[in-house]
């Protein structure tokens, strides 16, 4: 571990969660529209007798009201057919509207009693430049942000927090146990995502990499100049500033992990993920730790050596493993992502 870069980075300690909040929209994401007044939920389909007639699989379209207008989106809520209590439940963004999907191993999650709310993030809005359609058509007049808007994974975010809305009024869902889970560009969405809206039980952050959990600081891979070079839409303008300039960031990733407190945050690598750099994204969650602990809670509690394929590290608020291999959402990570749960429910 890079003990130098850790002992020089900005430290969010003696900061409130809403000042965090504050330099990471400024200056990285943007400023995220208001929540709606009324988001509600209607039934388009449903499969009885998904998975064997283990699940019940539903197409819903939510529309979210809101001053800026009338915003429609699908998603689909699968959960388990047997139940003996509310079941704790995943809010899944995803690449595609596939199900099943090779990011969504939803067979076994429905086994393990989990209900999946999932989305696909281009139904919010495209995943390029252009700001006319879709939630930032209706947020953009002629898709002009200024510096400080958000760009498309603040757009994203925002849709999660809706699905949270919704989530909320459904009865057979224990309200206290929703997570979010992204990964790659969603991993970073997954991330804000939860550290806007301390109603997600934990947010799961999978590969998130550069801009993402990742330390930038002397990163490897991935910097802040290539991915403002090739996807400056998903920031606010104003990321630009630290392109060239990485030592000039008044706060590192490790910020956006801290404003998950106190709800609990996970991150998952690859060992072989070079591109997104594991090292860097474990520098985080051990930089993130002391806020965690000043916050009074056990922070991210990992022996004291630098991670090898196969660890878990699941005692505390951060959760984090590394999984052998490449980058990509496998089974293996939903299933570490179920035994942290179960672990924090003391099974
Ligand atoms: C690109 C991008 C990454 C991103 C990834 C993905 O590789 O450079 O920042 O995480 O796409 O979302 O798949």
């Amino acid at each position: 571990m890079n003990k130098n870069l850790l002992n020089r980075l900005p430290m969010p300690e003696g900061m409130s969660k809403s000042e965090i909040i504050q330099v990471l929209l400024s200056e990285e994401y943007g400023f995220l529209p208001g929540p709606p007044e009324k988001v509600s939920a209607k039934e388009e389909s449903a499969e009885e007798q998904f998975c064997a007639g283990k699940a019940v699989l539903k197409k819903l379209l939510l529309t979210c009201r809101a001053e800026y207008g009338d915003f429609t989106f699908p998603v689909y809520f699968i959960y388990p057919t047997k139940r003996e209590k509310p079941v704790p439940c995943f809010v899944h963004i995803n690449f595609r509207d596939l199900i099943p999907d090779r990011y969504l191993p939803i067979e076994e999650i429905i086994d393990s009693g989990y209900a999946v709310l999932y989305f696909c993030y281009q139904d919010v809005t495209s995943d390029d430049g252009d700001f006319t359609n879709g939630l930032a058509g209706l947020i953009y007049p002629e898709g002009k942000r200024t510096k400080t808007q958000c760009g498309k994974i603040g757009l994203w975010a925002w849709a999660a927090g809706r699905v949270m809305d919704h989530a909320m009024t459904v009865p057979i869902l224990n309200h206290g146990k929703i997570s979010i889970v992204g990964h790659s560009r969603l991993g970073k969405t997954a991330l804000l995502a939860g550290a806007l809206d301390e109603r997600f039980y934990c947010a799961f952050s999978n590969d998130s990499g550069c801009s993402g959990a990742a330390i930038s600081r002397e990163k490897r891979g991935e910097t802040i100049q290539r991915i403002f070079q090739v996807f400056p839409y998903w920031f606010c303008e104003n990321y630009g500033k630290y392109a060239e300039n990485v030592e000039e960031l008044p706060f590192d990733q490790h910020f956006l992990l801290a404003a998950n407190a106190p709800h609990r945050v996970y991150v998952a690598s690859a060992s072989e993920d070079s591109w997104a750099d594991p090292e860097h994204e474990y520098l985080s969650c051990v930089a993130a730790d002391q806020y965690y602990k000043s916050c009074g809670l056990k922070g991210f509690v990992h022996p004291d050596r630098d991670p090898v394929p196969g660890d878990f590290f699941g005692e505390g608020e951060i959760g984090y493993h590394l999984r052998a291999g490449t980058h990509y959402l496998s089974r293996e990570d939903w299933q570490r992502y179920i035994q942290y749960l179960n672990l924090a429910d003391g099974n």
